[in-house]
């Protein structure tokens, strides 16, 4: 537990719930969920399964309906067989990345990932005794490890790489080129390689493949949290190289025994036309308010080397104001009611002169943020 680390952002929302209750009005764009409600017909359909009262276990891999219909989705919109029976239904991405770790990692083994990524893949990888090699990237890998960063940091004790894109806190991407050759990278040392998917559908004016579409040989990550916008439903999938299927099955039975069921349920109307329709108009709004929250953040001082192309964050440099950024987030909260995540959360790499903004607040809410960061700066 020592090792543990917790979200430096949880303190600071916790004093933004401390002075909402003193009635100030607080701007969040520190939270890393879509503002949107569930969509209507996920509702719906949850609604309609709680309303039989049969909310029981699942199969451990998840109920059989739905894993088809991801591998049917992988079909439609990235032409991409995959077969159900390697689609596990884990409780979040976090679920998943538990599952991944679980049947892959020896301990003392090493995943190398990138400084800054979200941070509690670190702590996912500690649960099972290995250790991560955190590898610094900029702005001239698009904030991406790439084939050559991973060959220069491969140990004798490494068994894999983990890659996420569009990437938190920075929303880049990997190009496909480059995760092609990642994968080829990993591949060619005999390693394990991770793809965390889970902003997939979050892509403006780029198409991300998936690590599926290169080797069947990934582990890949995914969520109905972010895209289809079900964060408190706490469901997602893994998908495993045929050969850990039976290991798969195995500990999914010993650590969850199953998705929440009532979640399984309202996922798989996920697919259907309207929904698609409905996240593609929440993309459209996602991809305005980064262009109009990118324009601005520029226009007030801030760095952004590398302008994001998926999720919903910006992963901006504040040196110009502060080479504390920790300090510059608790100042910005207390004096001018903004929230933001410190660069600490994510790692080690210049964090100390970053801030993670989620525009994950309507552009209303963040012009009314950005009018208070005016003042807060020319202060
Ligand atoms: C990059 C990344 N991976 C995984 C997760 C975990 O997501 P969940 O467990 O809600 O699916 C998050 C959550 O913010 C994330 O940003």
């Amino acid at each position: 537990m020592q090792g543990i680390t917790s979200f430096y952002v949880m303190e600071l929302l916790q004093r933004a719930k401390q002075l909402e209750q003193l009635g100030r009005d607080i701007i969040h764009m520190e939270i890393g969920e879509p503002d949107f409600p569930t969509p209507p017909a996920v509702l719906e359909a949850g609604r309609r399964f709680l309303k039989t009262g049969d909310v029981k276990y699942t199969p451990a891999a998840g109920l059989p309906q739905l894993r088809t219909a991801i591998a049917d989705f992988y079909r439609q919109r990235h032409g991409i067989e995959v077969a159900a029976e390697r689609i596990f239904i884990t409780p979040g991405a976090s679920g998943a990345f538990l599952l991944a770790f679980g049947i892959s990692l020896n301990p003392g083994e090493t995943v190398i990932m990138a400084d800054p990524c979200y941070p509690c893949n670190e702590n996912f990888v500690r649960l099972f005794d290995g250790d991560t090699q955190r590898v610094a990237v900029a702005a001239d890998s698009s904030y991406q490890l790439d084939a050559g960063l991973i060959a220069g940091h491969w140990r004798e004790t490494t068994k894999g790489v983990l890659i996420a894109s569009p990437s938190n806190p920075t929303g880049t991407l990997i190009s496909n080129e480059a995760l092609q050759q990642a994968i080829r990278a990993v591949q060619d040392r005999g390693g394990c390689f991770y793809s965390d998917e889970i902003y997939h559908g979050l892509v403006y004016g780029a198409v991300a493949d998936s690590a599926l579409a290169f080797n069947d040989e990934s582990f890949v990550i995914n969520s109905f949290s972010k895209y289809f916008g079900m964060t408190g439903w706490r469901i997602g999938w893994l998908v495993v190289p045929e050969a850990f299927i039976p290991a798969a099955e195995k500990l999914a039975q010993n650590i969850f025994i199953s998705a929440p069921t009532h979640s399984q349920h309202a996922a798989l109307a996920s697919f259907g036309a309207e929904n698609l329709t409905e996240l593609e108009n929440r993309r459209l709004e996602f991809m305005r308010r980064r262009d109009f929250l990118y324009d601005n953040l520029l226009r007030l001082g801030f760095k952004v080397v590398c302008k994001p192309q998926g999720a919903f964050y910006l992963y901006a440099d504040c040196s110009a104001f502060s080479n504390d950024s920790f300090q510059f987030a608790v100042d910005l909260l207390e004096t001018e009611g903004v929230a933001v995540t410190p660069g600490k959360d994510f790692g080690y790499n210049h964090a100390n002169s970053h801030i993670r903004f989620a525009y994950t607040a309507s552009i209303d809410r963040m012009s009314a943020a950005l009018t208070r960061m005016e003042r807060f700066i020319c202060r």
